[in-house]
């Protein structure tokens, strides 16, 4: 069995749902349930015999001592991390406390548990560590993207906390032979994305009639892959890729924002025209930027294809109708998790920016 934390969130969600569609391998998940973790992703395994929950973070070492002991895990994937940078912004200290510590306890944990395998298992066991290529910091307009032999040079607390979590699992791999593997991805979207990231915010906001707040001009840069070519990364990472090698994972599809909110925009006049008359693009609104805001991230993915042969299936049209499509399927899962915590959030971070 594989233990997969953080699988609750948006990524970790989908991955457990694709694992179980295309293995038989159980999986156990552990997540703390912050407001980014909701167990509705996962409905559709309520009593499939292969999948346990486990709610509980990943710094609590005698927890994680405690289920390494009692399922013996052939592979930890380690999704748990807050993951949005205008609440890193807003309030560091979570993204210290959980991307930091919480992964050097985790580490901890299964640096024990590695040492007490046979040496068969040794040789299978795999701790595999998400993460993001915003280390590598923001590049220029007519920069190469990122490679894995790019410097870290990462600008926000949420980046520097995920760069920190980076250098301890390659640590471990140096120091203490723990097998590792790393990935780090562009931006994800899909089902089950939080509406407080751009694409998911742009169509909910759309279709309650509100403003689409567009950071400083819109024209920042982001290199967008289909939630589920992530999963399918990750699966051949884990079978495939070298011990202590980090692989960059993306879909070559560098976008501005602006031009993937026309997109959103497009895709709603069609499927789901105003009630008003006129184009969802009439609600766009620029509002003040975020501090530090990096320009431009894109990645190099030509490793993880040459070397695993990898490919994601989605182009953005695809990926994009997809998730359209899904938010307006899913008007009850938007409902359930647009909560007071949620409403608080979306009063901090823009009830200022209005310009
Ligand atoms: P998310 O915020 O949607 O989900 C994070 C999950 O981790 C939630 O279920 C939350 O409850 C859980 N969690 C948080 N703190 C925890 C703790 N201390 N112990 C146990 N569980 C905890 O994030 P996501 O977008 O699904 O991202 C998942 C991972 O992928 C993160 O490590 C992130 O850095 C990385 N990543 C994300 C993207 C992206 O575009 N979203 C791209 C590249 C990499
Ligand atoms: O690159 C991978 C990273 O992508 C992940 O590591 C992070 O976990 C994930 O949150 C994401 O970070 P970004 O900061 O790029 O994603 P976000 O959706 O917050 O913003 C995308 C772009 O849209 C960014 O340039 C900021 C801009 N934006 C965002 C919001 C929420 C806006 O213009 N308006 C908004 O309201």
């Amino acid at each position: 069995m594989i233990l997969v934390t953080g699988g609750a969130g948006f990524i970790g969600s989908n991955f457990v749902l694709d694992w179980l569609r295309v293995n038989d391998e159980p999986v156990l998940n552990l997540d703390k349930l912050t407001y980014a973790g909701n167990l509705e992703n996962l409905a559709e395994l309520q009593g499939d015999p292969r999948y346990a929950f486990v709610q509980g973070d990943i710094g609590d070492k005698a927890l994680i001592d405690t289920l390494l002991q009692k399922h013996r895990p052939r592979a930890v994937i380690n999704f748990a991390a807050e993951s949005h940078v205008d609440r890193s912004i807003h309030g560091p200290g979570e993204f210290i406390q959980t991307n930091i510590v919480g992964t050097f306890n985790l580490l901890e944990s299964v640096r024990g548990h590695f040492t007490s395998l046979n040496e068969a298992e040794k040789a299978t066991f795999r701790f595999l560590h998400v993460s993001t290529d915003e280390v590598y910091g923001s590049l220029k307009a007519d920069d190469p993207a990122f490679k894995e032999t790019n410097r870290y040079e990462p600008n926000s607390p949420y980046s520097a906390s995920k760069a920190a979590s980076d250098h301890l699992v390659r640590a471990y791999h140096h120091t203490y032979g723990l097998p590792v593997l790393t990935t780090n991805c562009s931006n994800n979207y899909g089902p089950y994305h939080f509406p407080e990231k751009l694409i998911p915010l742009m169509i909910v906001n759309a279709l309650a009639g509100k403003p689409l707040p567009i950071y400083g001009d819109g024209q920042q840069i982001r290199d967008w892959l289909y939630v589920t070519d992530h999963c399918s990364a990750i699966r051949c990472v884990l079978q495939a890729g070298q011990v202590g090698e980090t692989y960059n994972v993306g879909g070559w599809n560098e976008k501005p924002n602006l031009a993937i909110v026309h997109a959103v925009c497009d895709l709603l006049d069609e499927l789901r025209p105003r009630a008003s008359g006129g184009t969802y693009r009439e609600q766009i609104t620029y509002v003040t930027d975020r501090p530090g805001h990096d320009r431009r991230y894109a990645i190099d993915a030509s490793k993880i294809e040459r070397e695993l042969g990898w490919k994601p299936a989605e182009t953005f049209e695809t990926g994009i109708r997809k998730t359209v499509q899904w938010y307006l399927d899913h008007q009850d899962w938007v409902a359930n998790v647009q909560s007071g915590a949620y409403r608080e959030w979306l009063d901090k971070n823009y009830a200022g920016r209005a310009r």
